[in-house]
């Protein structure tokens, strides 16, 4: 059995025997109080007290939001809970307020076997991004629309993320996650609007999503293992991105990450691992980029172990995060600037065990370029531009 077949069978199985199985009882949140299409009525307190008495159920309960939709203020679904098979079916729009400023909106916390299926969920990031745009100092640094933490056994299939003010779904502290089927998408301009961020977790599987933002489509935060990420549409925005790592000197690393079948089109990255350039205990090790098509795409490839933003308190310093074992193999496709493969790595942690491999990347019809610092490697197959390594 292929490697992908696999989760979508387990997916799949997950959602018929977390909606069939055993007939739970279903939770409306409408019988809770829920007024949908009243653009000033607050439905979180229902959907609350809906998810309280899932929580307490020992069968396979559901909370449904139907169609239409509600305001939403703030949700916090906390655990633990007596079932591990809830399901949470969206079938309208949760509406975040404008101008909502928190730091997260919608919380799953502390939950073990969670279905949340469906649905679209409109963080109203406008006011925000437009306070940031005009170099507001006193902006609030915005509101995560959907964040999973220390969480285990969840799915998150078909759901619909538009507009957040800040990142857009965040999985952190969790194991044995699946997002599956997702679409997300904030304007090109919006800053910090990260697709899916995963920080802290392992054994997380991202597949067949579409995501449009103004910032990563999916970032790979510090502590992140055994991550799967197959069959992503990405742009506009910054890319995939592993990193920024090493801003902490104490920080875990990152180990066992696959990105397959993916398409960039028009992003600023492709593939990217970036390291702040300051002493860390951090690392990467183990990642697979595989079959991937860019699409006048800035940097195609791209490990960047110099970043400083602001240039404080990393100037005159090397990255201490160690990169090892990374190839790239089937990346075909177009660049928009003459350099497309670019391997800045740190003077004192130089990368070893880069692997090249099938790689055709053109600028303006042309070959590209590539260009090495403190990288290690070996290339094989047909590699153009010509390997550095
Ligand atoms: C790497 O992660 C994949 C899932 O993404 C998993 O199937 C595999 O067993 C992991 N490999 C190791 C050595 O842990």
């Amino acid at each position: 059995m292929s490697q992908l077949k696999k989760p979508v069978i387990l997916l799949f199985l997950t959602i018929i025997s977390a909606t069939h199985a055993s007939p739970g009882e279903v939770h409306d949140i409408v019988d809770y109080g829920a007024r949908p299409d009243r653009p000033r009525f607050d439905s979180s307190d229902s959907l609350i007290r809906a998810w309280a008495a899932a929580c307490e159920s020992t069968g396979s309960p559901t909370v449904s939001v139907p169609a239409g939709d509600f305001l939403v203020h703030r949700a916090t679904f906390a655990g633990p809970c007596k079932s591990s098979k809830i399901t949470v079916r969206i079938g309208g729009t949760l509406v975040a307020p404008s101008g909502y400023g928190g730091e997260s909106w919608i919380v799953f916390d502390n939950v073990e076997g969670l279905l949340v299926y469906g649905g679209t969920i409109d963080g109203r990031g406008g006011a925000l991004w437009a306070c940031k745009a005009a170099g507001g100092r006193h902006c609030p640094a915005g509101a995560t629309s959907l964040k999973i933490m220390n969480s285990k056994d969840v799915v998150l299939s078909g759901l619909t993320s538009v507009n957040s003010e800040r990142f857009h779904v965040v999985i952190h502290g969790c194991e044995h996650v699946t997002v599956h089927g997702v679409r997300i998408s904030a304007a090109g301009n919006s800053p910090n609007t990260d697709g899916i961020h995963v920080q802290m977790s392992t054994d997380v599987i991202i597949t067949g999503a579409s995501i449009r933002t103004g910032d990563d489509c999916v970032s790979i935060g510090p502590g992140t293992t055994n991550l799967w990420i197959e069959q992503v549409a990405c742009g506009p925005g910054h890319g995939i991105s592993i990193g920024s790592l090493g801003k902490e000197y104490e920080e875990k690393g990152v180990e066992n990450v696959t990105v397959k079948t993916t398409v960039f089109t028009g992003t600023e990255n492709g593939l990217r691992i970036k390291t702040w350039g300051r002493p860390s205990q951090g690392f990467v090790k183990g990642v697979v980029f595989e079959n991937s098509i860019m699409q006048n795409v800035h940097n195609p490839i791209i490990i960047d172990q110099n970043y400083c933003p602001d240039h404080r308190g990393c100037p005159g310093k090397n990255s201490g995060v160690r990169i090892s074992e990374v190839t790239y193999s089937d990346i075909h496709g177009s660049s928009a600037t003459p350099v497309a493969v670019n391997f800045d790595c740190s003077a004192s942690n130089p990368c070893t065990g880069i692997g090249l491999q099938n790689i055709k990347l053109t600028y303006g019809g042309a070959a590209a370029e590539s260009c090495c610092k403190h990288a290690d490697g070996e290339a094989s197959g047909l590699v153009v531009p010509p390997s550095c390594l």
